[in-house]
């Protein structure tokens, strides 16, 4: 079967989708993954957030939330888990057409009732959109109050010699 390469988007396709449309937000499948890769790299070469290969997003695609608009995926965050008592918020973007009308909110704050029902007491991200996590009750915290257990990821990660981003905690059951 012949393999089919994709390079970070420069721009984004113009979306089919009205504005003014019904979003639903569900579970990720195998089929949003090119346009999840296309959203999400869209602001990562922008440096606003990590970029995401197509390969981490088919592994993480059963912790990938996606808000849907006249069939077209619009936005999308995930949960993903890094120890007993902690987990990360990530790849929370939302297409620019859709900014600005709660649907950041409507697709991150599910994320705490699953927090919640799995018994993990603290959520965190590492952001630099902190007006948008302070409004969902985040609170900046120095990077080095994170465990140890959470910088696995940054010796692959291409900011680690000069990480700009924001660490931000949440408690689930205060
Ligand atoms: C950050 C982002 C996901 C916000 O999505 P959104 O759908 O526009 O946000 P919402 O409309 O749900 O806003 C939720 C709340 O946050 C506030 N908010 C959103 N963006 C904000 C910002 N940049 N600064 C301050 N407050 C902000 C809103 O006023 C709203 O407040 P309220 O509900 O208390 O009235 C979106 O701007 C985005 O995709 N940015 C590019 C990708 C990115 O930077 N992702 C973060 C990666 S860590």
């Amino acid at each position: 079967m012949p393999t089919q390469i994709y390079s970070p988007p420069v721009t984004l396709p113009r979306l089919h989708a009205r504005p003014n449309a019904i979003v639903h937000v569900r579970r990720a499948c195998m089929g949003d993954v090119p346009r999840l890769y296309e959203i999400i790299n869209y602001y990562a070469v922008r440096g606003d957030m990590l970029p995401k290969t197509m390969d981490q997003l088919y592994n993480r695609v059963r912790s990938i939330d996606v808000a849907e608009a006249d069939g077209e995926v619009v936005g999308c965050a995930a949960l993903h888990i890094t120890w007993a008592d902690m987990a990360e918020v990530v790849s929370v973007a939302v297409h620019p057409d859709f900014q600005g009308i709660g649907l950041g909110r409507r697709l991150v704050e599910p994320l705490f009732d699953e927090a919640r029902q799995l018994g993990i007491p603290t959520l965190f991200t590492l952001t630099l959109q902190m007006g948008f996590f302070s409004h969902l009750g985040f609170r900046e915290v120095p990077k080095l109050h994170l465990p140890h257990k959470i910088w696995q990821d940054c010796t692959t990660c291409f900011k680690q010699d000069y990480c700009d981003e924001i660490a931000m905690v949440r408690e689930m059951f205060e």
